[in-house]
């Protein structure tokens, strides 16, 4: 694979929980890249949370925004991109995933994800009666396309942030994605 033609953006899909964003901001200070948030992005936009855009609008219409700014991200500046978990839903960003970006899936179990997420009040589709149930639903549902979207599993349930970025830094190193990085 040659590099130079290489899709420059590094994303990373999984569950909400999964660690998308805290792994992802520390992989693009390692790799000097800019980092982005299509959640952010998204709330930037529409100047609510998406908590608040869920309550007023739904979700079909969070999901319409979303693709929008995954398509455009996807085709924009070499980045690391963290994606919100429901991403992988529409076949239109699992295809820019594949064919515009390496995708790293960051692989977490619903009951390891429970445990970090069981006070959160900000994930409008965990705000349910036994969000532990939703986990497992959402998780039979999307491992296959979280898995179908990336080129690469990361499991998460052992190491720290630190180890995790070293070794997505060490394969796309290896992988001749990346130039040598720091540390
Ligand atoms: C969602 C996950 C959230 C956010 C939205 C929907 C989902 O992102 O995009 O609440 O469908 O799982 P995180 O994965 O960053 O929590």
């Amino acid at each position: 694979m040659n590099p130079v033609n290489f899709p420059a953006h590094v994303a990373l899909v999984g569950l909400p929980g999964s660690g998308k964003s805290t792994v992802g901001r520390q992989l693009a200070r390692r790799l000097g890249w800019p980092f982005l948030d299509s959640d952010q992005v998204i709330e930037q936009r529409i100047g609510l949370s998406i908590r608040e855009f869920f309550e007023r609008e739904g979700e079909e219409p969070f999901r319409d925004l979303e693709q929008a700014v995954i398509g455009q991200l996807t085709a924009g500046e070499p980045c690391v991109l963290s994606t919100g978990g429901g991403a992988v839903l529409r076949p239109a960003n699992r295809e820019h995933l594949q064919q515009r970006s390496h995708a790293i899936y960051l692989h977490s179990l619903p009951e390891e994800v429970f445990r970090r997420l069981r006070h959160d009040r900000n994930r409008p589709l965990l705000q349910v009666a036994d969000p532990l149930e939703r986990l497992r639903e959402l998780y039979a549902v999307r491992d296959p396309l979280y898995r179908e979207s990336a080129r690469l599993v990361v499991e998460t349930g052992r190491p720290s942030v630190p180890a995790l970025v070293h070794q997505i830094a060490s394969q796309l190193e290896t992988l001749g994605l990346v130039t040598a990085t720091r540390q």
